[in-house]
């Protein structure tokens, strides 16, 4: 039989990670199957303690679960803890191991992908919910010259940024102070393209060459728009999806797929 694994998420019906998990197992000859897993909103621990017990491997965990499977983690690597969330579980034989590969997802989607050197660059992380949280060791393990958190309730930036001070040169505020200021790279980590707005942002923001980064996937957002206009590189959170979950696949089964052919073939539907 197959080894199992799964996607748990509410909503998940749109879920690529199916179709993202069987090109990698079909790419690298591992006998495996991944489905999504739609887990009631109060019924998260449950689904995942039935999808173990009836065999499965290891699981994707996905909005609004991330919180309660670091919790349900019994061991964590040092990213999920910094990240405070978990997006990848293993089932061992007496453990569950949390782990958080969506930092290392994009700055392999920015370094590689997108060939940007994060070293000495002056980054701008807007937003300082989970989804920042979640990339903020990653992002300051490059050594980049000051990562600066802008939050639209600038006290949670602040209070981001002290949290993670000991690992790196971060300071947080909110977007009036970033007036003036210039970045070679600029993430958008806030829901905001969900609700089609755009961040209180100042009217110059790019240093030249800079790469404006959207989260969020399959849609042209207004602050990608915002980015274009005052001539920065855009890219959208695709990339990052799918080297996310390759991370998972390596941690799960040793072996690393080739992201690039899966990217260009979701990125051409
Ligand atoms: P996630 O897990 O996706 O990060 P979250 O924890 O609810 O979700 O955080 C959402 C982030 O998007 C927050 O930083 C939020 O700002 P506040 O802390 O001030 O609420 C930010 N956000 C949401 N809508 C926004 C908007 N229209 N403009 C700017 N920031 C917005």
């Amino acid at each position: 039989m197959s080894d199992r694994y799964a996607v748990f998420g509410n909503p998940i019906a749109h879920s690529k990670s199916p179709r993202i998990h069987a090109e990698f197992a079909r790419q690298t000859g591992q006998d495996l199957v991944y489905e999504a897993i739609l887990a009631p909103l109060d019924g998260f621990a449950a689904a995942l303690a039935a999808f173990r017990a009836g065999g499965g491997r290891g699981a994707n965990v996905t909005v609004p679960f991330k919180e309660q499977a670091h919790a349900l983690a019994t061991r964590r690597t040092p990213r999920a803890e910094a990240a405070g969330a978990v997006n990848t579980l293993s089932f061992e034989d007496d453990a569950i191991l949390g782990d958080n590969t969506d930092g290392a997802g994009l700055v392999r989607d920015l370094t590689r992908n997108l060939g940007l050197s994060l070293a000495g660059k002056r980054i701008l992380l807007m937003g300082a919910g989970g989804a920042a949280r979640g990339v903020l060791l990653p992002l300051l393990e490059q050594g980049p010259a000051a990562l600066c958190i802008a939050n639209r309730t600038p006290d949670k930036a602040v209070a981001l940024a002290a949290h993670f001070r000991t690992a790196g040169p971060v300071e947080g505020g909110g977007y009036e102070a970033l007036a003036g200021r210039r970045f070679e790279l600029v993430v958008n980590a806030t829901a905001a393209s969900l609700a089609g707005e755009l961040p209180p942002l100042p009217a110059e923001l790019f240093a030249p060459g800079a790469l404006a980064y959207d989260m969020m996937y399959g849609r042209d957002t207004p602050f990608l728009a915002y980015a274009r206009e005052r001539g920065a590189r855009t890219a959208d959170g695709l990339g990052m999806l799918v080297e996310q979950a390759a991370e998972a696949f390596c941690l799960w089964r040793g072996v690393r797929p080739e992201t690039g052919p899966v990217i260009a073939q979701l990125r051409g539907e």
